[in-house]
Formats: structure tokens, C-alpha cells, sequence
């Protein structure tokens, strides 16, 4: 079996770019299962689909047909990269990810993505429900201001629009909603190294979840 590496923690973490970093250091395949969330909101409010209506939210995870080609998203062959990055996105996908019909009707797609040489998945339960039998398994936190401000300065970079304070006020609603859902709310799986990066460089953070993959797969780096 393909080994492991899940990647854990709250919007605005970091644990987007410390994933793929790893990947890259690796040669691993790459797994952002929150785009996943967000190309169903995305798409259950371009189809009219109501965000709590699990039934055909179900049906229409199904029937996404996804692909992740050198940094882009493509749904149904269309680039959706910059669309599902939105702070609506977010949040249409934080509500339909609180549905555990949802949640099933993804778990195939995000299980299949582990193959040879190995998988970095990063999401919120990684560790705790797709694959629980991960090799190294990471939880990685910051304060909610912190995250706001990253989020700011991606969103600015990417050239869409952001106002700071709503974005703090978004980030609490959202990892409220996260944390405290009845299927698979965000925690820090057993066994999980546990990194407080509001402090920390991407750099920093990197070396430690590194120094953690060699001493459990010593044999990697
Ligand atoms: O990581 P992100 O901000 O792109 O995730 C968007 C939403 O998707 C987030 O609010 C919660 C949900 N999500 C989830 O429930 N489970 C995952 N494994 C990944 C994301």
C-alpha cells in the first residue's frame, strides 16, 4: 500500500502550501481535498442546487467529473481555479461538507488518490476518517487573525477583493461550523504532531512536519 502523509488543521493554516512543498520534496502525489468541498459549493450554486438539500448535493458529487493538472482545477473540463478560491466558495463549501451524505458520496474519489510512490493529503479529516492508517499524520493551527491576514494577501495576490475585518469575522464563523459538526469535525488526529504555526515561517514549519517524516519513514529523506 501506498504510504501516507495527511496534513490537517483550519482554513488559513498553511496547510495548503506546506502540503504541496512536501509533495514536491517527495515526489508524492498531492491531495487538496478542501478543493473538493469547494468545487460542490461552487457547483450546487451555479445549478440552483439549495446547500442543504443532501440528497442532490450527493448525486452531483458523483457526477463531477474532477481534474488536477499542473496547478489548475478543472471541472467537467472547465478551469475553475480562481472561481472556488472565493470566500463564497468557502463558505457554500464549509455548509455542504457539514452533510455526512456528502462526505460519502467523496470518500472514493479522495481513497483513490493514493498511489505510488506515495500520497500528501491535506484537508480537515485526513487523519481521522480518510485515512486513518496514514504513516505521518499532521495537525497544524494558527490564531484566527493570522489566518484572516493570510488569506488576505492570497486573495489581493490573486487579484480578487478582500476586506480584512470580514475576514476574520468569516474565518471564526466558518471554523465554528468546522469543529463542531456531527461527522468528521476538524481535531487533531491520535498520534498527530500538533504545529502552532502563527509564529512560524512556512520554512519552519516545513523543517519540523520533515523532521517528523524522517524519523517514522527514515528511509525517504
Ligand atoms: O481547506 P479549504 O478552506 O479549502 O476547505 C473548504 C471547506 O471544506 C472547509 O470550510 C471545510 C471543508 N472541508 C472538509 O470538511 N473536509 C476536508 N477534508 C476539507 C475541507
Amino acid at each position: 500500500m501506498a504510504p501516507i502523509i495527511t496534513i490537517d488543521g483550519p482554513s488559513g493554516s498553511g496547510k495548503g502550501t506546506i502540503a504541496s512543498r512536501l509533495a514536491g520534496i517527495l515526489g508524492w502525489r498531492c491531495l487538496d481535498s478542501g478543493a473538493l468541498y469547494r468545487l460542490l459549493g461552487y457547483s450546487a450554486e451555479r445549478a440552483g442546487v439549495d446547500l442543504d438539500n443532501a440528497q442532490q448535493l450527493a448525486r452531483l458529487a458523483l457526477k463531477m467529473d474532477i481534474e488536477f493538472r499542473e496547478g489548475l482545477v478543472l471541472l467537467n473540463g472547465e478551469d475553475v481555479s480562481l472561481a472556488i478560491r472565493t470566500e463564497q466558495a468557502g463558505n457554500a463549501a464549509s455548509k455542504v461538507a457539514a452533510l455526512p451524505e456528502v462526505r460519502e458520496a467523496l470518500l472514493t474519489w479522495q481513497r483513490a488518490c493514493a498511489v505510488e510512490p506515495g500520497l500528501v493529503a491535506d484537508g480537515r479529516d485526513m487523519g481521522s476518517v480518510v485515512f486513518p492508517r496514514a504513516e505521518v499524520k499532521v495537525f497544524l493551527d494558527a490564531s484566527a487573525e493570522e489566518r484572516a491576514r493570510r488569506r488576505y494577501k492570497q486573495l489581493i495576490e490573486k487579484g480578487l477583493s478582500a476586506n480584512l475585518q470580514s475576514l476574520v469575522a468569516e474565518i471564526r464563523e466558518r471554523d465554528d461550523r468546522d469543529r463542531n459538526r456531527s461527522v468528521a469535525p476538524l481535531k487533531a488526529p491520535d498520534g498527530a504532531l500538533i504545529v502552532d504555526s502563527t509564529a512560524l515561517s512556512i520554512e519552519e514549519v516545513l523543517e519540523l512536519v520533515l523532521a517528523r517524516v524522517h524519523e517514522t519513514l527514515p528511509n525517504l529523506v
